[in-house]
C-alpha cells in the first residue's frame, strides 16, 4: 500500500496551477509526480514557472526540480490527474487521461456533459454515482468536472437558502477579478482603471450550471433545478476574489435573520468527515455594513480561500425577496481547492473504485 497517491496536474504552469501547487505541496494524501504543460516541456518547473508566477509562494525543491512534460497519458502512470487546461486543450486531451483513470476538472470542456458531474462537495456529492454511467464509454477511468468560479461562489450560497425557502427567482450581478482570466489574460491596458461589463459566456455557464449543480439526481440522470437565473458578468481590476451582489425570490417568507442564520448553520460531508482541505465554516456571514471586501475578505477562514464570505444581507422588496453580497476566491474556492476537496471526498468515500 503506497503512503500517498501519486497525482498529476495538467496545465501547472498557468494561474489555477500555481493554486494546485500551492495546496498539493504538503498535502497529506497526495504527492505530486507530474507537472504538464505545453510551452515549457522538458524545463524544470522552477524555470518552467519563472514570468508566469504571480504569487510570492515559492514550491519545495521537489516540486521545483520536477521536469514539464507534454500531455502523454499512456506513459504517465499515476493514481489520478488534476486537469486546468484552456477549454480547446482539455476538450481534447481530458477524455485521453479519463480513459485510463480518475480525471478531475476545472475547465468548462465537459461539465455540461449528462455522464459527468459538476460538483461542489459541500452542495451536490450525492452527483457521483454518475461516473458509474460512464463505465459504458468503455473507460477504466472517469472525469469529473467542477464548475466555473463564479458559479461556485454563488451556488455555495443558493443551496441552503434554496433547501430552507426554495428559490424561484436569482438575480446576480458580478464583479470579477482578472485571475478569472488566466495568465497574462486580460491586457493591463483594458482593465487598468476599468470596468469591463462582458464576459464571453459567462452568463449563460452560471444560469446552465446552476440548474445542474442544484439538480437532483433521479435515477442515473440529473433532473435540472427549475429556479430562473439571470446573471450580469464584469471584469474588475482587483487580482483575485469574485464578488457577486445577488437578489433572490422565494416561495416561502424569508427574513434576513433566518436567511443569516441557514447561511451561517450550513456544513457538508466534507465537514463532517474533517477532509484536509475542508473549512470549518464554509460560508462565513459578516455583520459589518462595508464587509465583505476583497483585500480583507478572500483568504479568510480556517483554510484560506475556501469559505464563501457572505455580508450586506437584507430584505428584498417584500417578504419573499432577499439581498446579500458575496465573494468566493476564484482560483482556490472557485478552482484549485474545490476540485482538491472534491478528490479528498472521493478518496475518502471510496469512490476513486469504480
Ligand atoms: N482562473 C480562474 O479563476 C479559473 C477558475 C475556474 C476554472 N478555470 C478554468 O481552469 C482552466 C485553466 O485556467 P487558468 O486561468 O489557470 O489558465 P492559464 O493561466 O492560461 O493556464 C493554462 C495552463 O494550461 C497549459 N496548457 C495549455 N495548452 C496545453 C496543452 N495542449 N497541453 C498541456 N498543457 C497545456 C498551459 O501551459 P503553457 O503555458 O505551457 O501552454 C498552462 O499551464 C481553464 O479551463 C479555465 O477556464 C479558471
Amino acid at each position: 500500500m503506497k503512503e500517498k497517491l501519486e497525482v498529476g496536474i495538467l496545465g501547472a504552469t498557468g494561474m489555477v496551477g500555481a493554486e494546485y501547487i500551492r495546496m498539493l505541496a504538503n498535502h497529506p494524501w497526495f504527492k505530486l509526480k507530474y507537472v504538464v504543460a505545453k510551452r515549457t516541456v522538458g524545463m524544470k518547473f522552477r524555470d518552467a514557472k519563472k514570468g508566469e508566477w504571480v504569487t510570492s509562494y515559492e514550491p519545495p525543491s521537489e516540486i521545483n526540480d520536477l521536469i514539464v512534460q507534454a500531455a502523454e497519458p499512456e506513459k504517465q502512470q499515476a493514481d489520478l490527474f488534476f486537469s486546468c487546461l484552456p477549454t480547446d486543450a482539455a476538450k481534447e486531451l481530458e477524455p485521453l487521461y479519463a480513459k485510463i483513470l480518475p480525471t478531475f476538472s476545472d475547465a468548462s470542456a465537459y461539465r455540461m456533459e449528462p455522464d459527468v458531474p459538476l460538483i461542489i462537495p459541500e452542495i451536490n456529492p450525492d452527483h457521483w454515482s454518475l461516473i458509474k454511467e460512464q463505465t459504458k464509454r468503455g473507460w477504466k477511468g472517469f472525469l469529473v468536472t467542477g464548475p466555473n468560479c463564479t458559479s461556485i461562489g454563488l451556488n455555495v450560497t443558493l443551496k441552503p437558502l434554496n433547501d430552507e425557502f426554495k428559490i424561484k427567482k436569482v438575480v446576480v450581478s458580478t464583479m470579477q477579478a482578472v485571475s478569472g482570466a488566466g495568465f497574462p489574460g486580460v491586457p493591463s491596458m483594458s482593465i487598468l482603471d476599468n470596468v469591463i461589463p462582458y464576459i464571453k459566456d459567462e452568463e449563460e455557464k452560471v444560469y446552465i450550471e446552476t440548474q445542474k449543480i442544484l439538480g437532483k439526481m433521479e435515477g442515473n440522470t440529473i433532473k435540472p433545478a427549475s429556479m430562473d437565473i439571470a446573471a450580469m458578468c464584469h471584469r474588475v481590476p482587483t487580482i483575485d476574489g469574485h464578488m457577486e451582489s445577488v437578489y433572490i425570490e422565494t416561495e416561502k417568507r424569508i427574513t434576513p435573520e433566518e436567511a443569516a442564520e441557514a447561511l451561517r448553520s450550513f456544513k457538508g460531508i466534507p465537514q463532517e468527515l474533517k477532509l484536509p482541505t475542508a473549512p470549518e465554516n464554509p460560508i462565513i456571514v459578516r455583520e459589518e455594513p462595508d464587509r465583505p471586501q476583497t483585500r480583507l475578505d478572500r483568504y479568510a477562514g480556517s483554510v484560506p480561500g475556501m469559505s464563501v464570505v457572505v455580508g450586506r444581507i437584507r430584505k428584498g422588496i417584500d417578504d419573499h425577496s432577499l439581498r446579500y453580497t458575496l465573494l468566493s476566491h476564484n482560483t482556490i474556492r472557485g478552482a484549485a481547492g474545490n476540485t482538491i476537496l472534491t478528490v479528498e471526498m472521493f478518496y475518502k468515500e471510496g469512490w476513486l473504485k469504480l
